[in-house]
């Protein structure tokens, strides 16, 4: 006997999502559903993994397997045609060396609120003498569209019936409802699967028929769960319901681990976050985003696949996405940091700056109005308000080099390629257009005229033309 095999369904057309993507690939808490189902089975002890896909799905489950179960056995099996649960699950099971006695967890890839407890507790079922197979089941006010647990008289489990096969008395007061996820050994499983036919309403091999077949052969134990946790996600209100209990329960996580997390924050599954972080109401952090120690992120921002150091702040309002936020630095409010911005320690970027594939050097400050795209910035440097990289020439982009403690004037357009040097100064309102050396003053300017009294008679000349 070897270790737990876990077959993961996930090869459906997910027709009541109504999408030409997969109802398996649609995001929960920034990871695709079918990753949950994976990660609870690993969570219970799985050593193997197996995901049925479609032909339309397995790249892109592939793909995800790699990159956030690394190191682990996760393999894939096709289902070409989708004929129903059995099918996929005598496929899944055959893609995989076992022996009979092998133990087997089957779970349906549309479970994201799946816990680890209950996992346990059906495995645990599943070796008691006598137990041919045992299933998680719950009871719920709103049965429809689950199949339902049988029982006779002596409240012995004799199999499942699919909703639309149940007869209309029997859909409504039957609420014990069959959760999707099995355990047994391999060679049961596979013999029940064998025996499938498709007389059912939908026309499909059905998993669920396995459970009588396994009635007859021994006892089947149906392992109580929790409703809330074992909710199947067929259509877009019930993925909605589940990404928010998972929103819930992954700020409850940071909360529980030293994060102040207000009510409103929403937390994507793989984001990281160092204790004493405020994360504020309204925040969104997407993707594979990291928090420092001691970071504040304030209402409304969205951070997306970034790092953000310790003890930096991002205030209102901001939007930073794959970019790097140094120590104690300062974004925002009404920051957006585009792909390839790397703010170092103590750098303040301000209110309505955009940056793009900039570094701004530690202690570098560009507070109000800026267009800071492909730029090195040194350290110290000051950028004024206005200021503009122009690094665009309608076909390439171009980069803007300012040296260490240079003194950007308000309203100067930098016309990339571009050097400014070391401690240099650009007067406000300069169009600079070649390389200025280090400490040099570079000024580009028409000269002011003035002319005294001038302006109350140019008001009555406007307003007599006017009449
Ligand atoms: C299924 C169960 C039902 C249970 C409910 C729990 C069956 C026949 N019914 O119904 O008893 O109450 O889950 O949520 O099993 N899949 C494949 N290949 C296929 C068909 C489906 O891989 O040919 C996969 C799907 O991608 C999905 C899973 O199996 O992840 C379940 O399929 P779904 O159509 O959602 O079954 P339900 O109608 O919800
Ligand atoms: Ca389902």
């Amino acid at each position: 006997m070897s270790g737990l095999i876990a077959v993961v369904l996930a090869a459906g057309l997910g027709k009541r999502m109504k999408s030409p993507v997969s109802k398996v690939l649609h995001p929960a808490a920034g990871r695709p559903l079918v990753h949950f189902s994976m990660a609870a089975a690993f969570d219970a002890g799985a050593e193997r993994v197996v995901v049925v896909a479609s032909p339309g799905t397995r790249e892109a489950i592939e793909g995800h397997a790699r990159a956030a179960f690394p190191g682990r056995s996760v393999t894939t099996a096709l289902q070409e045609v989708p004929r129903g649960t059995g099918d996929a699950a005598r496929i899944g099971l055959g893609s995989v060396p076992h022996d009979d006695d092998d133990p087997v967890l089957v779970l349906y890839g549309d479970t994201p609120l799946l816990e680890v407890q209950d996992l346990t507790a059906l495995l645990d079922a599943s070796t008691r003498p006598g137990c041919a197979l045992a299933l998680l089941s719950c009871t719920v006010d709103d049965p429809r569209g689950y199949g339902r647990v049988l029982r006779d008289e002596a409240g012995t489990v004799t199999g499942i019936r699919e909703d639309k096969d149940l007869a209309p008395g029997q859909r409504a007061s039957l609420r014990e409802v069959n959760a999707g996820i099995y355990a047994a050994r391999a060679g049961m499983l596979e013999e029940g699967l064998q025996g499938l036919t498709t007389s059912n309403a939908q026309g499909e091999y059905s998993l669920t028929d396995v459970v009588a077949f396994a009635a007859t052969r021994a006892t089947v134990t149906a392992v109580h769960g929790s409703a809330a946790a074992l909710v199947g996600v067929n259509d877009r209100a019930q993925l909605a319901d589940a990404e928010e209990a998972l929103f819930e329960r992954i700020a409850r996580r940071h909360r529980l681990a030293g994060v102040t997390v207000r009510h409103g924050a929403r937390i994507d599954d793989a984001v990281s976050i160092g204790e004493d972080a405020r994360i504020e109401s309204g925040v969104h952090l997407r993707g594979s985003t990291a928090i420092g120690a001691g970071v504040v992120v304030d209402v409304g921002s969205v951070v997306s696949d970034s790092r953000v150091l310790p003890r930096a702040v991002v205030k209102p309002y901001s939007v930073i996405t794959d970019s790097t936020v140094g120590e104690r630095a300062q974004i925002g409010p009404f920051a957006h940091l585009r792909p390839g911005s790397s703010i170092e320690e103590d750098a303040h970027v301000g209110n309505f700056v955009e940056t793009k594939k900039t570094r701004l050097g530690k202690g570098a400050k560009a507070n109000h109005l800026a267009y800071l795209g492909d730029g090195d910035v040194g350290a110290g440097a000051n950028i004024g308000a206005g200021t503009i990289f122009c690094n665009y020439d309608g076909f390439s982009k171009h980069v803007t080099t300012i040296g260490e403690g240079a003194f950007i004037g308000s309203d100067s357009q930098l016309v990339a390629p571009v050097t400014i040097g070391k401690g240099a100064y650009v007067a406000t309102g300069t169009t600079v257009t070649r390389d200025v050396p280090d400490d040099a003053l570079a000024i580009s300017r028409v000269k002011q005229e003035t002319k005294p009294g001038y302006a109350s008679r140019l008001k009555a000349r406007l307003s007599a033309r006017k009449k």
